[in-house]
């Protein structure tokens, strides 16, 4: 494997790593601590962690895509030659991309327009009812895709 074949593969885990595991701690580990504190103030803190952590994960989903195409292309022959392990992940991969864009431009869009009219009640709602289970799928198919990328290249197929 080249030195750049190696760098691209670094960037790939350290970022998919970064995106899956900041969504693990958010919602196993932050979202059970902040349930004790008063909701208005727990509203403004998931504003503010939401709007640091989503800027991390474009840059995140940009080095995903690159560096995964860019394998693909260097090392596995192009598109078409690519073993079906990879397929899977790059399908799965733009589906939790899609997930997320449509999170940010929809619900986060409400929510954060909510929240700068001082509608803290109602910014709660949008967060619990419609943010949440798309970030739970997002943690899951996020999960799958670490399975595949550990075990993809043992597939028999
Ligand atoms: C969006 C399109 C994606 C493409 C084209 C892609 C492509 C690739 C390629 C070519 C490899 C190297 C496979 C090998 O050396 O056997 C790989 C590995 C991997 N990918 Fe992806 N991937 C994508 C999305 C994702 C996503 C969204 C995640 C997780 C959030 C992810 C997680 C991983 C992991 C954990 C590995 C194994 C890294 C290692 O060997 O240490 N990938 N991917």
């Amino acid at each position: 494997m080249s030195v750049e074949s190696q760098i691209a593969i670094s960037l790939h885990a350290i970022a998919a790593m970064m995106w899956v595991g900041g969504i693990f701690f958010a919602y196993r580990v932050l979202r059970p601590c902040a349930m004790n504190m008063e909701p208005n103030e727990r509203v403004q803190l998931w504003q503010a962690v939401f709007r640091r952590f989503f800027g991390w994960v474009w840059l995140f989903i940009s080095l995903i895509v690159v560096s995964g195409y860019w394998l693909i292309m260097q090392d596995f022959g192009g598109l078409e030659q690519t073993p079906l392990y990879l397929k899977v992940m790059s399908g799965i991969g733009w589906l939790m991309i899609v997930i997320f864009a449509w999170l940010f431009f929809g619900p986060f869009a409400k929510f954060k327009i909510r929240i700068a009219q001082y509608e803290l009640a109602e910014a709660g709602q949008i967060m619990n009812t419609q943010m949440r289970p798309l970030i739970a799928l997002n943690l899951m198919l996020g999960t799958l895709e670490f399975i595949i990328g550990a075990t993809g290249g043992y597939w028999p197929i």
